[in-house]
């Protein structure tokens, strides 16, 4: 029975890996060299506003993927090959970018997965560039890497690009980044993860004496709410941050952090946009959550030391994937440019709700990528 189920699985993530690449391509043919963020009516291309512009690994990214998927060299692979160079290489300059706390999403998704192809040395020094221009949002006093809204504010998306800090580290063997890596893994823990596993998207600091004075939000409902993207970044960045430092808070935290994700999130593993929002504004789902959720269990179930916990973690990745498969594609209607439906950008702002998000179909064609890999 379960050979039966993980079949149509296979088959399933299959499909839709390849719906995915047929709207990339459909984006691309149809907006060469665009880097779109979010869709406004099911359309990439209009006049909304970024807010900030963390997002431009993620088209990239999910070029990488399908080239991965297609490798046994074939025209299709060539084509996602060629593509993935075009538009990773003007990425480059942001490797300076200081306006930015995203430099992790930016280069993890590009030019390390580059690198790993083709261990050219030169791309690698381009993400040590990256690692090292993030590290200098570190603030001694409260012990964060600040975020690009204001000098005093941490933000719990951080954790997914602390990791591009931990790679620096690694590469050049530099402890001091190393050491700026855990300890604000460690302050994000201490301040923005609850005792329940849930977290807060935003934290202020008093920058006179580095005191932690509030748990607020940017895009959640409210500072004692959970935004429900912010806690898959901590689920996802957590387990990331053991993965390189091995120090067991960090895989504690991605548990906790997961386990809050699973006990509260309706039955077919698509959570709403907020867990603290009222119950008529909850009926809106984050899609994005989900698939970042999906993509950070499956990389959670691997590092688990419980084989039970292990499998358990696997099982919830597979159906939060089979509900985004079988509910929430843009195939149902013809005329949709995304991949996934029913993302959630800034509800506040009114900017990208009940839309697609480059990042929900990057982390979406990665967790199905992942699990197709072990199917
Ligand atoms: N600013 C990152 C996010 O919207 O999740």
């Amino acid at each position: 029975m379960i050979t039966i189920e993980f079949e149509n699985d296979k088959v399933l993530f299959e499909q839709t890996v390849g719906y995915a690449a047929q709207q990339v391509r459909r984006l691309i043919e149809k907006h060469a060299d665009f880097y779109p963020m979010y869709t406004k009516d099911g359309k990439w291309k209009h006049e909304g506003p970024a807010w900030t512009h963390w997002c431009d690994g993620f088209l990239p990214g999910m070029m990488w993927l399908f080239h991965k998927r297609l490798e046994n060299g074939n025209g299709a692979s060539d084509f996602w090959l060629k593509q993935a160079i075009r538009y990773t290489k003007p990425l480059e300059p942001r490797k300076f970018d200081r306006d930015v706390h995203d430099l992790g999403f930016i280069f993890l998704s590009t030019y390390y997965r580059w690198y790993q192809l083709t261990k050219d040395p030169a791309l690698n020094d381009v993400l040590i560039e990256a690692g090292r221009t993030m590290s200098l949002r570190f603030r001694e006093k409260g012990q964060y890497l600040r975020s690009f809204v204001a000098e005093n504010s941490l933000f719990i998306d951080i954790m997914m690009n602390v990791g591009i800090i931990f790679y620096a580290a690694r590469e050049t063997g530099d402890k001091r980044l190393r050491d700026i890596a855990v300890r604000h893994a460690l302050t994000t823990r201490r301040v923005l993860v609850r005792g329940d596993g849930s977290t807060a998207h935003e934290g202020i600091f008093d920058t006179e004496t580095g005191e932690f004075l509030k748990q607020t939000t940017q895009q959640g409902y409210r500072g004692d709410s959970c935004w429900s993207r912010g806690l898959a970044w901590a689920l996802y960045g957590f387990g990331t941050c053991y993965e390189y430092s091995r120090d067991p808070r960090f895989l504690e935290t991605a548990e906790a952090c997961a386990d809050f994700y699973i006990m509260h999130t309706p039955a077919d593993g698509v959570p709403p946009w907020d867990f603290g929002a009222p119950p008529e504004s909850r009926k809106l789902l984050d899609t994005s959550a989900a698939a970042i959720a999906a993509s950070g269990l499956l990389r959670l179930s691997r590092l688990l030391h419980d084989p039970v916990k292990g499998q358990f973690y696997w099982s919830a990745a597979m159906h939060i994937l089979r509900s985004l498969c079988n509910k929430h594609l843009g195939k149902s209607d013809p005329a949709w440019e995304g991949v996934l439906k029913g993302g959630v950008y800034h509800m506040h702002k009114k900017l990208g709700v009940n839309e697609s998000v480059m990042w929900g179909e990057y982390f979406f064609v990665e967790a199905l990528e992942n699990a197709l890999r072990y199917l």
